[in-house]
């Protein structure tokens, strides 16, 4: 072990003999500077978000949000950008319902070895009662951190959620009972989708009812190719006017121009493929130029960006790009171990 400690006051100080070493350590960072072969450090209290928030800086917490949330002072964030789970079963950190019906919740031996949805979304042999309390589970989930929002943001600032198709209404309901004014509901148009829509012919052949399948040809069971997935946006009411709302917090209004430039229209759907570099750190990653799109949507440099749902730390790693400060928390270990090895990757836009 080669790491040195040293102390001062009042904010202690870490020297590393490598980055690598620096890195797989970070929680937050106050500051950076080199000194004789070693990486120097300051660090603030590791567990205290607030403080972060105070002294405007960046950081990473591993936990979970919907304590971590409560940590950070009232009106002091500009946006919240988050890709919430979207309670569909995507991965085991995405069943936010407690129904135990395994025609419902299970997973065939497929499922078990996909890379994605991992638990079965819908129930197998009809729709029981435990069943059709899902969405209404999904929204007493949104619950419990909605309100935090709401509190943590400053006037006019904006909250862009990625909620899937099936339960974002019920995250835009709890954003707006917890006191969000929803702005519109935005679409990511992908290039890609994975089409899962058994043909019901198959079915019937399977059974050996010819006669049905006859009938039934060219009818499937399941979804069409869900190629847009929407983005709520919601914002922060305000007392005074738009105009004087953006003269006191630098919140309300929306960047015309850079948003033009960046995607050659003012619509609100926007069209963005996953690049090679979209892809493969976690199931649920978006692209970076979405995210810098909707970050420059609506701050200015400097403004703190929250995600407190981050999965591999899309959000924060391009608010940084941008300028812009972050606090990313993610509950999942292995998720925060991911984002804390692509900032490294990120050092040299992000330290400069
Ligand atoms: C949809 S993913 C985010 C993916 C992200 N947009 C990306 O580009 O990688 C949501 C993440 O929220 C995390 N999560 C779920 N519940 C949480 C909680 N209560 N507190 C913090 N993180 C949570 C999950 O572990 C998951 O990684």
């Amino acid at each position: 072990m080669t790491t040195r400690y040293k102390y001062s006051n009042p904010i202690p100080v870490r020297i590393y003999r490598t980055q690598k070493e620096f890195l797989n350590e970070l929680m937050y960072i106050q500051s950076l500077y080199q000194k004789g072969g070693f990486i120097v450090v300051r660090l603030i209290n590791m567990n205290s978000i607030s403080e972060l928030v105070e002294k405007g800086e960046s950081g990473v917490f591993c936990g979970d949000c919907v304590t971590l949330l409560k940590d950070i002072p009232d009106n002091s964030i500009d946006l919240i950008l988050s890709d919430i789970p979207y309670g569909i079963g995507l991965d085991d950190w995405d069943v936010l319902h407690k129904n135990t019906n395994s025609a419902y919740g299970g997973s065939s031996p497929a499922q078990a070895k996909s890379a994605a949805f991992k638990k079965r979304g819908k129930p197998i042999n009809g729709w029981s009662e435990a069943d059709k309390q899902i969405p209404r589970e999904y929204y007493d989930w949104c619950m419990t951190w909605t309100p935090e929002w709401t509190r943590v943001l400053k006037p006019g600032g904006s909250a862009f959620v990625f909620a899937g198709r099936r339960f974002g209404h019920r995250a835009a309901t709890a954003l707006e009972d917890a006191g969000l004014n929803l702005r519109d509901i935005l679409g990511w148009q992908k290039d890609r989708a994975l089409h899962r829509a058994q043909r019901l012919s198959v079915v019937f052949e399977r059974r050996g009812d010819r006669d049905a399948a006859g009938i039934w040809e060219g009818w499937r069971v399941g979804n069409l190719k869900p190629v847009f997935e929407p983005i709520i946006w919601t914002f922060k009411p305000y007392k005074v006017t738009i105009a004087d709302n953006v003269l006191e917090h630098g919140l309300g209004a929306y960047n015309h121009q850079v948003f033009k430039e960046n995607i050659g229209n003012l619509n609100n759907i926007l069209h963005v493929p996953q690049g090679k570099k979209d892809m493969g750190l976690h199931a649920a990653q978006k692209p970076e130029y979405l995210m810098k799109m909707l970050i420059e949507l609506v701050t200015i440099k400097g403004q703190v960006v929250l995600d407190p749902f981050a999965g591999s730390g899309t959000t924060g790693v391009v608010a940084a790009n941008l300028g812009r400060r972050f606090i990313m928390i993610e509950r999942e270990r292995k998720f925060y171990d991911t984002i804390k090895k692509r900032l490294e990757s990120q050092q040299t836009d992000l330290f400069d």
